[in-house]
């Protein structure tokens, strides 16, 4: 993808981000509605934070911007119940924060590697998942609009067809005694199913750990490293 392609796959995920949050004021954005929640303010720097950590630090080899916030807003750090006491930013702060790492994040799009775009596309998905939990967080506040903000999707999904016609069109190639109730009187039913099993599992495993950015092949933590969590 281009930079500007990639710049707007992220600009995607903040519009929703700011659609939810632009209603609310600094009371709303702080309060811990639930401890099963964190207070939206906190979502809305984490987000900033998960940027700067994967596309300024970790791809562009950045400095941190501050030394406090690998602390306060790694989502392993601090349960959700504690966050609302810890020194996190205000709003306007963390407003703030969130533009000037984005602003670097579109200045350093055009000098990240090609296989960088794997890291833009997770982060946008990390900021529309954080929309999700938001969105929750304000239906138990009460405070989701009667419309919450359109989410516009794109992509595929890829369903193994000849695996699922196949195993469907078993009966009708294996025309023994459909009356049969024991494996041993079904010989042929039974193999082509299990192949077809066989053949669906070993397809969705190269799907998930071969399967690169742009369905490409890929060697798991060789030819593609920071792909998946580290072992
Ligand atoms: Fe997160």
């Amino acid at each position: 993808m281009s930079p500007t392609e990639l710049a707007d796959v992220l600009e995607h995920a903040r519009s929703r981000t700011e659609a939810l949050l632009e209603p609310l004021d600094d009371e709303e954005l702080t309060r811990q509605v639930s401890p099963l929640q964190s207070p939206l303010v906190w979502d809305l720097a984490h987000i900033g934070y998960f940027e700067e950590l994967c596309l300024l630090r970790k791809a562009g080899g950045r400095e941190p911007l501050s030394a406090v916030y690998d602390e306060l807003y790694d989502s392993f750090a601090h349960g959700r119940s504690e966050r609302a006491e810890l020194p996190i930013l205000e709003p306007a702060a963390a407003r703030a924060y969130v533009r000037e790492v984005r602003e670097a994040v579109v200045e350093l799009l055009p000098e990240l590697a090609r296989d960088d775009d794997f890291l833009v596309g997770m982060v946008a998905q990390h900021e529309l998942q954080h929309g999700e939990t938001m969105a929750q967080t304000l239906a138990l506040a009460g405070l989701l609009p009667e419309r919450p903000p359109e989410v516009t999707a794109t992509g595929d999904v890829l369903v193994p067809g000849f695996v699922l016609v196949g195993a469907a069109l078993i009966p009708y190639v294996d025309r023994a005694d459909i009356t049969a109730t024991r494996p041993s009187q079904r010989k042929t039913a039974v193999i082509l199913f299990t192949l077809f099993c066989i053949l669906g599992l070993v397809l969705t495993f190269v799907g998930i750990f071969f399967r690169g950015p742009g369905y490409t092949f890929i060697i798991p933590y060789v030819t593609a490293p920071g792909m998946y969590f580290s072992l």
